[in-house]
């Protein structure tokens, strides 16, 4: 219900023409089946919440009422804009703060959960994401991810590497389709205990970006 403001800063970063299509584009999503997904992935959350690559705010509705907080980090300044509007009609208090998933703007285990929502892919560097995940997460806290994913046929995964190395980064804001967000997130020592594979959009025609997962995991115990 809180948002900070969208004054540039130096953790932004520019995709105008993406997050201009993204804006558009992710309503359209939600109609075709992304709204319900949003909806399981936030379901039982509770307690404060950092949500990272936030983008426009989508996932705001979403929010169960047990959230007391949830903090919104993105980086792209026109989404962030839209966040904030999101943030204004949200069911829950929700704060949105420039920043980057590498560099979280939190303290250590100062939140009940994390959440990763169409964001793994962007990230230019995963591992360092992985990190500040882990750093800013209380012992026992939750990792919620909802992520497209590498295809499990050969013949889709090879038409993901194509269009990762060509066009695809250049007009989905440095998206690629190819990654594996079940391993990073297990390779981080998260123990994966929920996942389900699933297709979105769930039509005939499948896209590079069909593939996804969504899914829960907690620190992996020694
Ligand atoms: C496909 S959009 C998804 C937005 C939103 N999470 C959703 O569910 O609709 C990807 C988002 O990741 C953000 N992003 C890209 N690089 C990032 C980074 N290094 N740290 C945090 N967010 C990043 C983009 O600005 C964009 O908002």
């Amino acid at each position: 219900m809180t948002a900070a403001n969208s004054s540039p800063t130096p953790s932004d970063l520019r995709h105008p023409m993406f997050s201009w299509i993204y804006a558009r584009m992710s309503r359209r999503m939600e109609a075709g089946g992304m709204s319900g997904l949003r909806t399981e992935l936030l379901a039982g959350l509770s307690g404060r919440v950092v949500e990272l690559g936030a983008g426009n705010g989508l996932n705001f509705a979403h929010y169960p009422r047990t959230v007391s907080e949830v903090v919104a980090v993105e980086p792209e300044p026109y989404l962030r804009t839209h966040a904030e509007g999101a943030a204004a009609t949200a069911p829950v208090p929700v704060t949105v703060t420039p920043g980057r998933a590498e560099k979280v703007p939190l303290a250590d285990d100062s939140v009940d959960a994390v959440v990763l929502c169409l964001v793994m892919c962007s990230l230019p560097d995963r591992a360092a994401a992985m990190a500040e995940v882990r750093r800013v997460l209380r012992p026992n806290g939750s990792l919620r991810f909802l992520e497209h994913t590498i295809a499990p046929t050969p013949g889709l995964r090879a038409v993901q590497k194509i269009v990762d190395a060509t066009f695809w980064p250049r007009i989905a804001g440095g998206c690629h389709t190819a990654t594996d967000p079940v391993g990073t997130i297990s390779t981080a020592g998260f123990e994966v205990t929920e996942l389900r594979r699933l297709r979105f959009p769930d039509i005939r025609f499948t896209q590079p970006s069909t593939p996804h997962v969504l899914g829960t995991a907690q620190m992996a115990t020694a």
